[in-house]
C-alpha cells in the first residue's frame, strides 16, 4: 500500500495525502478516484498529453517510462526530467509513498 501526496502548482491548492493506495491503479486513476481533477483528453490510452505530472518522489513504485510515453511528453507543456503521464504511472506491487505535482491546468490549450 502506498501514501500518494499530490501537489499543485496552481495557486490557492493544498497538497492532498491519499493513504492506503493499492498497486494496479494509476495515477490518474488514483487522482479520479479521490476526486482530485487531471486532465485525461485521450482517456488514459498514452495517445495526448494532457495527464502530465512531475514525479516528486517514489518513481521506483511505479511502471518504467515507455518510448511511446517519452514521445508525448515532449509535447507536454514544460516537460522537465521527472515529468511522466499520469495515465501511464501504474503502481507496482509494494509499499511506501510518491509525491507527484500536477502543473497548473489552466494553462492547457488543448491537447
Ligand atoms: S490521458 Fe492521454 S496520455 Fe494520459
Amino acid at each position: 500500500m502506498y501514501n500518494v501526496t499530490f501537489k499543485f502548482e496552481q495557486k490557492g491548492l493544498e497538497p492532498i495525502t491519499l493513504k492506503d493506495i493499492a498497486a494496479g491503479d494509476s495515477i490518474l486513476e488514483t487522482a479520479l478516484k479521490n476526486d482530485i481533477e487531471l486532465h485525461h483528453n485521450c482517456g488514459g490510452v498514452c495517445a495526448c498529453s494532457t495527464c502530465h505530472v512531475y514525479v516528486e518522489q517514489g518513481e521506483d513504485f511505479i511502471e518504467e517510462l515507455s518510448d511511446r510515453e517519452e514521445d508525448f511528453i515532449d509535447r507536454a507543456v514544460n516537460p522537465r526530467l521527472n515529468s511522466r503521464l499520469g495515465c501511464q504511472c501504474v503502481l507496482l506491487e509494494g509499499s511506501g509513498d510518491i509525491t507527484v505535482t500536477l502543473p497548473d491546468q489552466t494553462q492547457f490549450l488543448g491537447e
